[in-house]
């Protein structure tokens, strides 16, 4: 089965460039020459370097300073403009096409890394301790190098102006919604966004129109009673049962407030009290995250969160401060997906890759912060594969120590990225 399937895919992508030629639609032959160039070998060789130079240097959210240096190390030598700082280490390049008329499209990569120690063994190994681009975001801001590579090269084509985004701390951080805050993205009116998937073949890609992403937050509370001998109950007021009920009676918020067929999540996944077996203590914490696939049930889990936890440390005779860490920890929306960017980016990549290579996503309780690009412009993300059912034994997902992508993925996300917004920009000229 599994091997039969691998078949199939290598077969597919043999076909391609034949399928692509045959092709009418000039949609699916620009898609295939572009597919072409970040192919050839020099073109791929020059990614895989960049890609490889990014992954044994990660830098976690807003630290991404070398990775924003090689990006516009990488942009002047494209000969292109770029604003930076844009939220601390962000760059947002402009690709002015059409003679400054036109719409205005993005492309969005994220640069930083995840407190991870890499354990895969190999030559490019995360040379900084405890830092490891587990997320494949190496491998988002390469492709986007290479669309830059690709649109700038046909610059004198294009209908339009293109915006690059290379941001910030994508990683709980809400990057986002930082690089948003500065206003170099005012103009756009759609934008499109690519991450890897180690569970898809390279040569795959697969979203779904609507709501695809959930909308994720995160809460931690202090439950305080009053601390003494475990031997004596009566004279304490103890924060350990407080924090138990609060605990038991949290999981029925999705139970039995929510409906069934609509998708939520509490998860408590923090829990600090005492110290001793024989001392009850004097407070107790608690935290966890909490999501929904759509943003008015993650306002109602809010809400309820903070008063399950304050009735339940009443009901014990215990006081509480229920915290969602906004200021450093932002809440992502729902990452929705337009139905029309969807389409249009689906369309794209079945001129390139091939009808069958095109696949409908599952939703997932993942959270992303393109969420918050999608909520200012049409914005379309989607999953591309990186997986190779021969080389790798068996998938490490994303956020894995082990996680290891092959690198033939990278033109065709290069080439995904510049051909959806070539395209974007020829469909969409103004009256
Ligand atoms: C957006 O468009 C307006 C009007 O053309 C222009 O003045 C402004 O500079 C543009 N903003 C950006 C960030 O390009
Ligand atoms: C998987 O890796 C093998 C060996 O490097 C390669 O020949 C094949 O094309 C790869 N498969 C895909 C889908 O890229």
């Amino acid at each position: 089965m599994a091997s039969s399937a691998s078949h199939h895919v290598v077969l597919v992508l043999l076909l391609i460039p034949h399928l692509a030629a045959a092709a009418s639609s000039p949609s699916a032959s620009l898609a295939g020459d572009l597919l072409g160039t970040a192919r050839d070998p020099g073109f791929a060789e020059w990614m895989r370097g960049l890609r490889r130079r990014i992954h044994r240097h990660p830098e976690l959210a807003f630290q991404e300073h070398r990775t924003s240096e090689l990006v516009r190390a990488e942009l002047d030598a494209l000969g292109l403009s770029y604003a930076w700082p844009v939220a601390r280490t962000g760059v947002v390049a402009t690709i002015a096409g059409g003679g400054g008329a036109g719409p205005v499209v993005a492309l969005r990569a994220d640069m930083d890394a995840l407190p991870v120690q890499e354990m895969v063994d190999w030559e490019y190994k995360s040379q900084e301790d405890g830092k490891m681009h587990a997320c494949g975001h190496d491998a988002h801001v390469t492709m986007l190098l290479g669309a830059a590579r690709l649109l700038q090269s046909r610059k004198d084509d294009l209908k339009g102006t293109i915006k690059l985004v290379f941001q910030p701390a994508e990683e709980g951080y809400a990057g986002a919604y930082f690089v948003l805050k500065e206003g170099v993205l005012e103009n756009v009116s759609a934008i499109f966004g690519l991450h890897v998937i180690p569970d898809l073949p390279v040569g795959v890609v697969a979203s779904r129109p609507g709501p695809f992403l959930s909308a994720a937050a995160r809460f931690t509370a202090t439950l305080t009673g009053k601390g003494g001998h475990a031997g004596g109950p009566h004279d304490t007021i103890d924060p350990v049962i407080a924090a138990a009920s609060a605990i038991l009676s949290l999981q029925q918020l999705v139970s039995r407030e929510t409906d069934p067929l609509e998708a939520a999540v509490v998860s408590v996944t923090l829990l600090k009290g005492g110290e001793a077996y024989n001392v009850i203590p004097e407070s107790v914490t608690i935290g966890g995250t909490f999501r929904s696939m759509t943003d008015q049930g993650l306002s109602y889990l809010m809400k309820r969160v903070k008063e399950i936890i304050e009735a339940q440390a009443t009901v014990n005779r215990c006081a509480a401060t229920v915290d969602f860490l906004e200021e450093d920890l932002r809440p992502y929306p729902t990452t929705v997906n337009d139905e029309l960017m969807y389409a249009h980016a689906k369309e794209v990549a079945e001129g390139m890759l091939g009808e069958a290579n095109v696949k409908i996503r599952p939703q997932t309780m993942g959270g992303e912060d393109f969420a918050f690009y999608a909520q200012r412009a049409a914005g379309a993300f989607f999953m591309i594969g990186v997986g190779n059912e021969t080389t790798m034994e068996k998938v490490r997902p994303v956020h894995s120590p082990y996680f290891v992508m092959d690198e033939e993925a990278l033109p065709v996300g290069a080439a995904f990225h510049a051909a959806v917004a070539i395209e974007y920009l020829n469909k969409n000229q103004c009256a």
